[in-house]
This record gives C-alpha cells, sequence and structure tokens, in this order.
C-alpha cells in the first residue's frame, strides 16, 4: 500500500522533483518570504520567520518517513536552479491527498508548476494509488485556478480557510480529480 512506498526522485521533461531536504532551505527561503508567493497559500507566514524553511523541511523528511505526505523540491533539469516546491498531503480518512504548491515569481509563465502538478498527480495515482486529490485556492488567485483547469481538476465548491499570510480566514474554492476520471 501507498504508506510503504518510498519513492525517491521524479522527472519530467523539464524538471526533476526530489525529496525537499534541509540542503534547500536557503532557496526555499529566498522565495518563500516574498508577498506575492506566502499571499495566497494556508501554510507560509508573512513576514516569513527565521528557521522556517528548515523547520519545513524536517517535517517533510518525518512526513514522508511516516508515509503522510510527499514534499518534492522542483529543480530545472539539467543542473538549473531549485524553483518550487509541491506536495501531496495524505487523508487519514480515505485514499485522498491534497495537493499545494508554491514556485518562484522568477519562474512563472513558463508551465513548470503545471509539469511538476501533472508528474505529482501521476505518481498520487499510479503508484500511491490514491482515489482523488483535492486542492483548495483562494479565489483571487487566478494563476492557481488556470493551473488547476489545465491540469484536469475540477472546481466543486467553495469554502472558508486559513491564509496565515493574511492572519485572517479567505474563501477558497475546492479542486477535485478522480482517478477513475482520468485513468486510461
Ligand atoms: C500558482 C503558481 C504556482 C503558478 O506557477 P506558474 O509556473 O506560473 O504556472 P504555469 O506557468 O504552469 O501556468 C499555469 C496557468 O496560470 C497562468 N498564469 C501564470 N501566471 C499568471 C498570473 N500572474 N495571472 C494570471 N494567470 C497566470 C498561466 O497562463 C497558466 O494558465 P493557461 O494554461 O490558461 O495559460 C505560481 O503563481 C505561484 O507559486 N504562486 C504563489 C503561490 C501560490 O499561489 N500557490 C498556490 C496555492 S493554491
Amino acid at each position: 500500500m501507498a504508506r510503504a512506498i518510498r519513492p525517491d526522485t521524479i522527472t519530467t521533461s523539464r524538471l526533476v522533483l526530489e525529496p525537499l531536504a534541509l540542503h534547500h532551505a536557503p532557496q526555499v527561503t529566498r522565495f518563500c518570504r516574498l508577498w506575492e508567493v506566502a499571499r495566497y497559500t494556508a501554510n507560509i507566514p508573512h513576514p516569513y520567520p527565521a528557521g522556517c524553511a528548515e523547520a519545513f523541511a524536517k517535517d517533510a523528511a518525518s512526513k514522508r518517513e511516516s508515509g503522510g505526505g510527499w514534499v518534492y523540491a522542483v529543480t530545472v533539469a539539467d543542473g538549473g536552479e531549485m524553483i518550487g516546491v509541491i506536495d501531496i498531503t495524505l487523508c487519514d480518512k480515505d485514499r485522498s491527498g491534497e495537493l499545494g504548491y508554491a514556485f518562484a515569481p522568477w519562474s512563472w509563465g513558463n508551465g513548470y508548476a503545471s509539469e511538476a502538478a501533472r508528474a505529482l498527480i501521476e505518481f498520487a495515482f499510479r503508484v500511491l494509488r490514491l482515489d482523488k486529490i483535492e486542492a483548495y485556492v483562494m479565489v483571487e488567485n487566478e494563476a492557481s485556478e488556470r493551473l488547476l483547469a489545465r491540469i484536469g481538476m475540477r472546481r466543486v465548491g467553495e469554502r472558508m480557510m486559513p491564509a496565515p499570510a493574511r492572519e485572517r480566514d479567505v474563501l477558497c474554492g475546492i479542486f477535485q480529480v478522480f482517478w477513475s476520471q482520468v485513468r486510461r
């Protein structure tokens, strides 16, 4: 079952996804400290405290060890820089997972986030054998909504969720895709 699997690297035509580790922390800090990255996320505080990226990397390693989640550093292939983080957190109740991501602004608009998200969803369905992937997107986050539509996720509703960088709850669209919808 999914919880016994320890997959390492996932590759796409332009990207390498590898388990997030402590050595990625300086680059994570470089983009997560920016308001334009933090403002739409459910887990990046603003201002970004010292040690936050290191704590995030340690937590990622424990989640991975317990099988509770898979957090990847996204790097441009052939020695390029790390440009983002992407993760799937498993839900305890059913065979579903929640997708999350944040990319460095200087990498936006090149299709990198869509490419990484497609690969991670494929991994979640085929390797982790999940039945459903969900994502929550703040309603003003046009780029993220377009990304999810582009990779085949459908908006099924909305709910209020915490936005730590704004220190309040905000309205989020709920997006879903089922394995039965994309299986070939
Ligand atoms: C959302 C995010 C990951 C998109 O990254 P990206 O690498 O630019 O995404 P892609 O290049 O794959 O583009 C995905 C879609 O967003 C669109 N897009 C990119 N930047 C945009 C912008 N500033 N405004 C509106 N749409 C935008 C692209 O045109 C594309 O849509 P299309 O297929 O209809 O053309 C990135 O903006 C980000 O990290 N934002 C901050 C963190 C965040 O919002 N995380 C998501 C929380 S749910």
